[in-house]
């Protein structure tokens, strides 16, 4: 294959580098386009920009391959912990006896928030959406570490930020929701797993006994590997282009925090349910449900459906699925929802509009299913997520400031406004 790549712009040629991937992906390098030609590329909704050659995450929308750092997806998600991969994706390779100790130990230790940030949850309404609460906590945690603010930080800062995101998103979430119920906060335990202590700090209650259940702590952990990454998604895009202004991390991470919101976005785990919800007070007619998804006047997708990237499927999606067999089956639970979403899967799939556009389940269709079996509130799936994509963002960040190619990310624009014109003053405009 050619090494670079020709454009014939009028009479002239010019010669672009092409780079090629790992596993052989190709891309056409214009970065030196603007200033040969005066040209730039447009690319709305950045379909076909590669904004990073990166070391983290490989995926293949057609064979609906995900890797974490080469390792596949199924293998992390059969016998990985969040807290390892999150290791992983950050630091590049797994990490030995002595780092997991450390890394836990430190994430541990770093679960507390300071006292006078239970202030600020008092200060919000019940009724506050958790992911308000989390984006402006994460940013709020800017005001206790004030060390962290200035543009670079060396590697134990890093680190120190690493565990300190990780570790308190957690508790901030877990406080989120108790405070949503009005229950007393529950603080971080010592001697529990990342996943058990958030499942403690969620639905302990100083008056209840309450077991923390190993099934559900091993579905979490699953949830949180599938999510912990994505590459180029539009959260780590955000991340990646905030903090390429030296932003510093818990503003990047806050801004991350609102690009995940989205429904179009991590915010789709709460829009499934809900339209789950819907479909089984209407009666439970898929069939109806798929017909108003394939007509655009109707307004309404099938959320869970669909992927910028994956266009074969979406192998979180079977995975997950599998899963949230598991989990009802041990917690003898029957959720009608569980059966809606299967048939509605059925008849999507079957469909030629989703045959043809190749739409099939993300991995948001069936992790509603778990998290809902879970206790968790629909309101708080996308918290779910947030917490499980961390890892990624921070990756992306780490990788993005030590680049030796690192600059601030300014996309350019073709302008189609009005050409010159004058001010006309106030009273003298029609
Ligand atoms: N239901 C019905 N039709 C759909 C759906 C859907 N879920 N998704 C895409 N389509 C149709 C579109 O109407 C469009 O049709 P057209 O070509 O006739 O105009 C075509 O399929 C392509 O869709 P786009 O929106 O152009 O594809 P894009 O790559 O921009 O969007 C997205 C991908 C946002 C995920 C989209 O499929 C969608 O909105 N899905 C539902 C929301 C969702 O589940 N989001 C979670 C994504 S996964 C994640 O973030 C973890």
């Amino acid at each position: 294959m050619p090494d670079t790549a020709k454009l014939i712009l009028g009479e002239k040629s010019y010669d672009l580098p092409v780079i090629t991937g790992t596993e052989n992906e190709k891309a056409i390098d214009i970065t030196s386009l603007r200033n040969s030609t005066g040209y730039i590329t447009m690319d709305s909704g950045f379909m076909n920009t590669g904004a990073a050659v990166s070391n983290i995450t490989y995926l293949d929308g057609e064979l609906g391959i995900l890797r974490y750092r080469g390792i596949p997806i199924e293998q992390l998600a059969e016998q990985s912990t969040f807290v390892e991969t999150a290791y992983l994706l950050i630091y590049g390779t797994l990490p030995n006896k002595e780092e997991l100790g450390k890394w836990s130990q430190a994430l541990t230790e770093n679960s507390y928030i300071h006292e006078d940030m239970k202030h600020f949850f008092d200060g919000y309404p019940s009724t506050a959406h958790p992911m308000a609460i989390l984006s402006s906590m994460v940013s709020t945690l800017s005001i206790h570490n004030s060390w962290a603010l200035k543009p670079n930080l060396n590697e134990a800062e890093k680190y120190r930020m690493f565990v300190l995101l990780l570790a308190k998103m957690r508790t901030i979430a877990a406080y989120s929701y108790k405070k949503s119920i009005g229950e007393p906060y529950i603080y971080p335990t010592d001697n529990f797993s990342y996943c058990a202590n958030f499942m403690n700090m969620m639905f302990a209650h100083p008056s209840r006994h309450y077991e923390v259940n190993e099934t559900l702590v091993k579905a979490l952990n699953l949830i949180f590997v599938l999510h912990a990454d994505h590459e180029q998604n539009c959260s780590t895009s955000t991340v990646r282009l905030v903090g390429s202004s030296k932003s510093n991390l818990f503003a990047t991470i806050s801004a991350g925090i609102g690009a995940l919101w989205g429904p179009l976005h991590g915010g789709a785990n709460q829009e499934v349910i809900e339209m789950l919800e819907q479909i089984r007070d209407d009666g439970g007619n898929v069939k109806k449900w798929v017909e108003k998804a394939k007509d655009k006047d109707s307004g309404f997708r099938l959320y869970g459906f669909g992927h910028r990237v994956y266009k074969n499927f979406d192998p979180r999606a079977n995975i997950i699925k599998k899963s949230a067999n598991e989990v009802l089956d041990a917690l003898g639970i029957e959720d009608p929802l569980l059966e809606i979403a299967k048939k509605l899967e059925e008849a999507a799939l079957s469909d030629q509009y989703f045959i043809d556009k190749k739409l099939y389940p993300n991995v948001d269709f069936y992790s509603g299913i778990i998290l809902k079996a879970m206790g968790i509130p629909v309101n708080m799936f996308t918290v779910m997520f947030a917490i499980g994509r961390l890892p990624g963002w921070l990756a992306h960040w780490k990788e993005m400031v030590e680049a030796p190619d690192f600059k601030i990310n300014r996309p350019r624009q073709i302008y189609h406004g009005p050409a010159i014109n004058n001010y006309i003053p106030l009273d003298l405009r029609k």
